[in-house]
């Protein structure tokens, strides 16, 4: 099984970005302890802070089995990532690190939820650990 992670605007920044929502620790470092946790599953990383690119990605999902997204801001703003999570087969979850909800009322609109097979919010970095659960089990 091969999956990717898609993350987007700023989260190359976990680790130092708001460590008081995002938590200290960044995403590569999480990444191996991922890798560790699934030695079955084959994880790719992709992060872009720029919108097409990140369209593009979701573009190769044939090479996947499933997605896991985190459009970070773009979630709150991008019809185009969502038509390109409509235009393709393969699973995709809906990740954040933060619970959007109990934030700022401009998070509480994800034009992805609507799109995704499912989505997992605020559970901190655990938010990709169950995304990966959901698309294993
Ligand atoms: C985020 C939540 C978004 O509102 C924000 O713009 C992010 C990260 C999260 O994972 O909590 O950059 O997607």
């Amino acid at each position: 099984m091969k999956i990717t992670i898609i993350n987007g605007p700023n989260l190359n920044l976990l680790g130092s970005r708001e460590t008081n929502i995002y938590g200290s620790q960044n995403f590569e470092t999480y990444l191996d302890s991922l890798r560790t946790s699934f030695p079955k599953i084959i994880i790719e990383y992709f992060q872009s802070n720029i919108e097409g690119e990140i369209i593009n990605k979701i573009h190769e999902s044939k090479e996947f089995d499933g997605i896991i997204l985190n459009a970070a801001a773009y979630t709150h703003t991008s019809i185009g990532i969502a038509d390109a999570v409509k235009s393709i087969d393969c699973k995709v979850v809906e990740v954040h690190i933060s619970n959007t909800f109990s934030r700022e009322e401009y998070r509480h609109n994800s034009f992805l939820s609507p799109v995704v097979d499912g989505i997992i919010i605020g559970f901190g970095l655990d938010s990709y650990r169950l995304g990966i659960e959901s698309l294993i089990n």
